[in-house]
């Protein structure tokens, strides 16, 4: 018989989203370019962004641009809200397009019309009893910060920042009370253009730049920190981390050492500095080796340390196998966070390797470091659906990921874990961020269009969302 599982009453269930992997309306309301709308379609579209010259601008004629319409969620927010909450949802994670808001990212004055439209999101989830969970930052920056500041490699980002963030604070502070900064901000290491906003030309840069961008957002964190909890004292503000556990190859001690060094520069770092408020130790080491200098202003560390945040949000995809010497034959194909193949683990059909008991682990190392609430943020699988001829997607094999995954999370409530809720990835299907197809679906709801573009639009229920609305009608009892 299936084990039942005794989630928290008051479980924050619900459903994942960014802004700009689902809205389009990419010029509506006066709205900026970011980087997601120079981004192009296809699986290489990370590396485009990433070539030396990029011009950070549209053309047409060479790239098409799945998330300038998206899944025009911009105008059809009602309808995917009401399906939202016919499954239940507790929690709706959505990000603000900062472009929005402040449409270069340099203005002193928002955007009202952009303004506005967030305002009738939060009243429809409202109305729905549903509750905003809000990422500040999720891979959206406006291009002329990119182009003409360098992105977070300059301070003065910091001051746009704050302003945008003040400015959604003090609008929405009636009406969101779960605040998110960067989204993964621990991704800038492997992939510094989406959250660091800029790429890396040359190998000094890799370091000092990196490292120096970091200081920056960490300042800027904190400053958000520091004003969520004055204009909204009743709200939580988390940070969010790319969490995956790193496991050695084997016992070879060289090997644990490897994937523990790993561990603390990809998983801790970032989270170290938001939540304990100060650089951790083995930092130093990494940066004398590097030639790292980071400048720092009078009062950083101190806003740091003072402001840090209340929980720890992070998305679980899959975990990292790691060891010092690597051939091509053992890597890992497919998993971002490269890695060698763990030879327990299948993959997904993107070469991402599946492993609920890795989320039970990542719940219990987290919580074990920083005994702050955990809330997994992000978590599913990209799968391609075939729809019926009667128009229903049979997803049994999404079912049983996520269910996998949800008995993990029950068994580390077990262990001890303070977990505040799930978010279940692309709870509607959008367009991926690494390769910007459709066809990497992971919704409970169905979108009917396809990677060239073509469609209707129209939504519809797959098997997995009578599944959720199972689970989160029985708080996790019945999965
Ligand atoms: C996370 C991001 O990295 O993974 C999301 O926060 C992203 O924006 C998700 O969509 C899944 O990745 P992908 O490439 O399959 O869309």
């Amino acid at each position: 018989a299936n084990k039942t599982y005794q989630f928290p009453e008051g479980f924050l269930w619900g459903g994942a989203t960014a802004a700009n992997q689902i809205e389009g309306g990419f010029h509506e309301g006066n709205k900026g370019m970011n980087i997601a709308d120079v981004l192009p379609g296809g699986k290489g579209r990370l590396n485009i962004l990433q070539e030396p010259g990029f011009q950070f601008e549209i053309d047409t004629d060479k790239y098409t641009y799945p998330n300038h319409e998206a899944i025009d969620f911009y105008h059809r927010y009602k309808e995917d809200i009401a399906l939202f909450a016919e499954m239940g949802f507790k929690v709706f994670r959505m990000s603000i397009a900062w472009t929005r808001i402040f449409p270069n990212g340099d203005e002193t004055e928002p955007n009202e019309e952009g303004l506005a439209f967030y305002d009738r999101v939060f009243d429809e989830l409202r109305k729905h009893e549903i509750e905003p969970v809000v990422t500040i930052s999720h891979y959206e920056m406006p291009v002329n910060l990119v182009k003409n500041y360098g992105g977070w490699s300059s301070r003065e980002v910091v001051t746009f920042f704050e302003r945008y963030v003040h400015a959604i604070l003090n609008r929405y502070k009636d009406k969101v009370k779960y605040w998110m900064t960067f989204n993964e901000i621990n991704s800038g290491l492997i992939m510094p253009i989406m959250g660091l906003g800029f790429s890396i030309q040359q190998e000094k840069d890799k370091y000092q730049k990196t490292f120096q961008a970091y200081h920056h957002q960490f300042v800027a964190s904190s400053l958000a920190v520091k004003a969520c909890h004055e204009l909204i004292p009743e709200a939580q503000i988390g940070c969010m981390i790319l969490y995956a556990p790193v496991y050695a190859y084997d016992a070879n001690p060289n090997n644990v050492m490897h994937a523990l060094s790993e561990e603390r520069l990809f998983n801790y770092f970032c989270a170290d500095v938001q939540v304990r408020g100060e650089y951790p130790a083995f930092i130093n080491r990494y940066f004398k080796e590097n030639n790292i200098e980071l400048k720092i202003e009078e009062g950083d560390l101190e806003l740091i340390k003072e402001h840090t945040v209340d929980y720890i949000g992070f998305s679980y995809y899959m975990s990292r196998t790691e060891k010092i010497t690597k051939t091509e034959d053992d890597k890992a194909q497919g998993n971002i966070l490269q890695g060698v193949k763990n030879p327990f683990l299948k993959a997904s059909d993107w070469g991402w390797e599946i492993d609920p008991e890795g989320l039970r682990i990542a719940l219990n190392q987290l919580y074990d470091r920083y005994r702050v609430p955990l809330f997994v943020v992000e978590n599913g699988l990209g799968a391609v659906d075939k729809v019926e001829a009667d128009g229903s997607v049979n997803d049994d094999y999404r079912i049983e990921y996520l269910h996998d995954h949800i008995a993990a999370m029950g068994e580390a409530i077990e262990d001890g874990v303070d977990l505040m809720g799930y978010t279940a990835w692309g709870c509607i299907d959008l367009v991926s961020a690494s390769t910007g197809e459709m066809s990497k679906r992971y919704g409970f709801i169905y979108v009917d269009k396809d990677d060239e573009g073509n469609g209707t639009l129209a939504r519809s229920r797959k098997k997995s969302f009578y599944w959720y609305q199972k689970v989160i009608d029985t708080n996790g009892k019945e999965l």
